[in-house]
């Protein structure tokens, strides 16, 4: 099995953050149920995606997941196409638009290979996603080929120097006696699909640096303060805490 197959197998059995939802899945129940996790652990998406200023623009995302991005570009009335290497998360994201009566193109395939013609979006979107594929660089080179001159372009990674890979590294190398395994090491083979990278803010800059403008915002989030599986320190702690700590890289770059 290549390392592709074990990515897409990984997220096939469960799209990002449906496995702790309870609801019948495909119900409306689900979904907003998806929604409400989704407001509580990342309020600040929506601050970075602007959804609310798509409407009518041609938008891609990659890596769609179980669509809760998707859904929001779609409400917003944006010319809507998504991309994501597994049948699931295509067929979770076709039953939500299908309930809320919305239409958006829809492909299973590649982000290292996106089926579109050069500048044909306004506006790129990918959360969470490039991280995962192996070869990383390539897609950042799809996503700035597809967005137009003047276009903009919006993507989260993982970051290296962050209080999760930290709490990875104490985890699966202090406490195991490998100190000397490195937190790219432990975060390859520990977090999410087996290869997952994380990326330091120069690097998340290098990987788009064919844009003619770029900048990265590191963001804290709640898994930075998570203590285990299910339990986070309250939120106040957060303001204590430094964002450029934080597990979130966001990428911002017009073409
Ligand atoms: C952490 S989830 C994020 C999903 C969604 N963006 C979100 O924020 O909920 C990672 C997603 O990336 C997708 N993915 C991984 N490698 C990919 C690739 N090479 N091309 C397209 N999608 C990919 C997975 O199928 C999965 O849906």
């Amino acid at each position: 099995m290549t390392l592709k197959d074990e990515v897409r197998r990984f997220w096939d059995q469960a799209p990002c953050g449906t496995r702790e939802i309870q609801s019948e899945e495909g119900t409306k129940e689900y979904f907003q149920a998806l929604e409400r996790n989704r407001d509580a652990r990342e309020p600040f998406i929506a601050d970075f995606a602007r959804f609310g200023e798509h409407g009518g623009k041609r938008v891609l995302e990659v890596g769609f997941g179980a669509g809760t991005d998707f859904i929001r570009f779609a409400r917003a009335g944006a010319v809507l196409s998504g991309i994501d290497l597994t049948e699931h998360g295509a067929r979770l994201v076709r039953q939500r638009l299908a309930l809320e009566g919305l239409k958006a193109d829809i492909q299973v395939g590649d982000a290292e290979k996106l089926p579109f013609a050069e500048a044909a979006f306004d506006s790129v979107y990918s959360w969470g996603v490039i991280h995962h594929t192996e070869d990383t660089v390539r897609a950042a080179r799809e996503i700035a080929r597809v967005v137009r001159p003047g276009g903009r372009v919006c993507v989260m990674i993982y970051h290296r120097h962050s209080l999760v890979a930290l709490q990875c590294w104490i985890l699966h190398a202090l406490l195991r006696g490998r100190p000397w395994r490195s937190l790219s090491e432990v975060i390859c083979r520990h977090i999410e699909s087996v290869g997952t990278k994380a990326y330091s803010i120069g690097e998340a800059r290098e990987l788009f640096s064919s844009l003619s403008s770029v900048t990265v915002t590191p963001v804290l989030t709640p898994y930075d303060l998570r203590i285990s599986r299910s339990l986070y320190l309250p939120r106040w702690v957060g303001r204590f805490v430094p964002d450029r700590l934080g597990w979130f890289l966001i990428v911002e770059g017009v073409k």
